[in-house]
């Protein structure tokens, strides 16, 4: 029997997926140990792989088959475009893609006029903006601490995540307009769904019915 492979976006989201997977009895010990460098944890009486990466790197991962599941964040789905399967909505991590800016913004952004629009995630930016709003805007890629660009001048608004929505108010921006709700997803390679479908429908129905007992689903 071959090992399933699971790919885990690092950080927060990685913890409390495996939260979850221990209480279907997936559990791998090593990965506790945060002091660990190491990369790959196996877990061989499970046939289990687990690894952190990346978050934009997960849907890679899973598309050519290195992974056969993953754990990331619909943002990240969105964004990288990927050939996978999203099976589970995990439920948590739960936050916005939103349009923020300072509110004297909000009339140009009604108004179509042409505005730079600086964010982290161009394809969903290019994607709101031109196949829902059939706006043009001018998207300016960034990679961190995007709420800086429209207080230093560099665009109108910013494409980006709110979750608290804490960020935006010390920094004196608003939600202009909401893009979609975002949270942790289950994704699968395409043919590991089918060679894997047995193992890895076991895995989705047990997460699903601890969502369902959380009230979840
Ligand atoms: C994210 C996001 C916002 C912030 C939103 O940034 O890009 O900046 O969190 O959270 P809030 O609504 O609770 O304030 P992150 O901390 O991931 O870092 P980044 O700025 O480098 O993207």
């Amino acid at each position: 029997m071959r090992d399933i492979t699971i790919a885990l976006a690092k950080g927060r989201l990685a913890d409390k997926a495996m939260d979850l997977f221990e209480r279907i009895g997936i559990h791998c010990e090593e990965m506790k140990d945060k002091h660990s460098r190491k990369l790959i944890f196996v877990s061989e009486d499970l046939g289990m792989r687990f690894f952190l990466a990346k978050a934009s790197d997960v849907p890679t991962y899973v598309e050519y088959g290195a992974a056969d599941l993953g754990i990331v964040g619909k943002d990240t789905i969105l964004e990288e475009g990927r050939k996978l399967y999203e099976v589970l909505d995990l439920k948590m991590g739960a936050c916005r893609m939103c349009i923020c800016g300072p509110e004297t913004a909000r009339e140009r952004l009604k108004h179509h006029e042409l505005i730079r629009v600086a964010t982290k995630y161009p394809h969903i930016a290019k994607d709101y903006f031109y196949n829902k709003k059939y706006q043009t805007v001018e998207i300016i890629k960034l990679n961190g601490s995007i709420e800086l660009a429209p207080i230093v001048g560099l665009s109108d608004v910013i494409v980006d995540i709110v979750e608290t929505g804490s960020t935006l108010r010390e920094n004196g921006l608003v939600v202009l307009e909401e893009v979609c709700g975002l949270s942790a997803r289950m994704v699968v390679n395409q043919v590991s769904m089918k060679r894997e479908n047995e193992r890895i429908t076991r895995i989705i129905k047990g997460l699903q019915e601890i969502l369902r007992e959380e009230g979840n689903v």
